[in-house]
């Protein structure tokens, strides 16, 4: 996949990115802060009670799930292990045109350009209770051995399983099963029975919950051991 984005406008105001040779978006056209915070934040990160997270994110992209996720922990007490994998990195002119931290005070802006300019590979502390570690590598083939804390949280961000099929297969679903810390919650917006049925397979529990605006369900799952 070669990464030519072009930035669009969504109904709630923020951008996101359409790629022409998938014919796909990063985020929902009905608003991505909407999505996001709708999927990640509100079903996930806020039902995991745990005071250190280790969240998985598929798909760094935008960096629009790090930075929610940043602003929702950044007062609590909470410590957050966030470690983000991504094939295809944004460049820079693109990343310096987004408009998530537009409205954001200057220490904010500050930490969403941090979150980008973060060196890859490497766990990086961005605030005192928010770690965070890009790593530059394809999905499909990523070896699970490499992460060596539990995972508390996933944000499964994939672009749609229509688009790209082998980064939502059983081996990868088995795969993420095996890393995952006693309840772990895993998010995604996709709300298709064969991810779901997927998801089930290795021991998740799931659950169809309201999707956002303009899409009816997500799915949650939860390993319950
Ligand atoms: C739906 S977008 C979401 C991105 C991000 N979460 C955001 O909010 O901007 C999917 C992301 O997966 C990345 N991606 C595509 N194929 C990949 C692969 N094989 N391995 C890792 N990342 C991949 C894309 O480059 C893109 O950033």
């Amino acid at each position: 996949m070669s990464v030519k984005p072009v930035i669009e406008l969504t109904a709630d105001g923020s951008h996101t990115l359409f790629i022409p040779e998938l014919d796909e978006h990063y985020h929902s056209v009905n608003g991505a802060v909407q999505e996001s915070t709708h999927v990640f934040i509100e079903a996930g990160l806020k039902h995991c009670l745990k005071d250190k997270i280790h969240i998985f994110e598929v798909g760094f992209g935008t960096g629009l799930n790090a930075f929610l996720t940043l602003s929702a922990t950044r007062n609590l007490s909470k410590k957050i292990y966030y470690t983000a994998i991504e094939a295809y990195p944004l460049a820079e002119a693109v990343i310096s045109q987004l408009n998530y931290a537009n409205s954001c005070n200057p220490q904010e802006k500050e930490l969403y350009h941090k979150l980008h300019s973060a060196d890859w590979n490497k766990e990086i502390e961005i605030t005192d209770n928010f770690y965070l570690k890009k790593i530059q590598s394809d999905f499909t083939n990523f070896d699970f051995k490499k992460i060596t804390d539990k995972i508390d949280l996933i944000y499964f961000d994939a672009f749609a399983p229509d688009k790209q099929p082998d980064m939502w297969t059983q081996e990868i679903f088995d795969k993420l099963y095996t890393v995952s810390a006693d309840d772990c919650i895993l998010v995604t917006y996709c709300a298709k029975g064969v991810v779901r049925r997927m998801m089930q397979h290795p021991g998740y529990s799931t659950e169809r919950l309201p999707g956002p605006p303009g899409k009816r369900e997500m799915l949650r799952a939860v390993k319950h051991t």
